[in-house]
């Protein structure tokens, strides 16, 4: 019985992989054409967050630095992208872009501790920001 369970959940994991993974496999070509370049660039910011994350695991420095520019700079151009921003989205990117600036510095210090430290800090900033964007979508008041 109980490796009947076991193969029953083995199964079952595997669909799901499978069709979480077939599901990724479609989905950018079909996004792709309908993406706005604010949303492109946000979609940098994962892969980016990604880059620092290995740059960190494997205690590539110049990676995580160059990383953290690059995002410090989709953060710049992504604000120029809303039109009419409300004081808290303007507070939650200067906050975003300085904890770039911090996590480039750590990382050319090859700070690992302050430099993870500023990627949980990035992480806390992105969902704040979508957050308040949910709650106060673009036009509200
Ligand atoms: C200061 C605000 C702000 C911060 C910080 C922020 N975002 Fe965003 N993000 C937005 C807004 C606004 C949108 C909606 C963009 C649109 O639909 O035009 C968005 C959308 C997204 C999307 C969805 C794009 C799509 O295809 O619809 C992703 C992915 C994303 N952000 C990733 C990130 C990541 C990762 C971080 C942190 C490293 C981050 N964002 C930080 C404001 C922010």
């Amino acid at each position: 019985m109980r490796r009947f369970v076991m193969v029953l959940l083995v199964g079952v994991v595997c669909v799901m992989i499978n069709s979480t993974f077939g599901q990724t496999a479609k989905q950018p070509s079909a996004d792709a054409k309908s993406l706005t370049s604010n949303q492109a660039l946000m979609r940098d910011k994962l892969v980016q967050m990604n880059h620092v994350l290995e740059g960190l695991t494997l205690n590539k420095f110049d990676q995580v630095a160059e990383s953290a520019k690059v995002l410090g700079m989709i953060s710049r151009a992504t604000s120029w992208h809303v039109s009419d921003p409300k004081p808290r989205y303007k507070l939650l990117s200067k906050n975003f872009q300085e904890v770039t600036t911090d996590l480039e510095r750590h990382a050319k210090e090859r700070n690992t501790d302050a430099a993870t430290l500023d990627l949980v800090r990035l992480n806390v900033t992105c969902t704040q920001c979508h957050q308040f964007m949910r709650e106060n979508p673009a036009g509200s008041e």
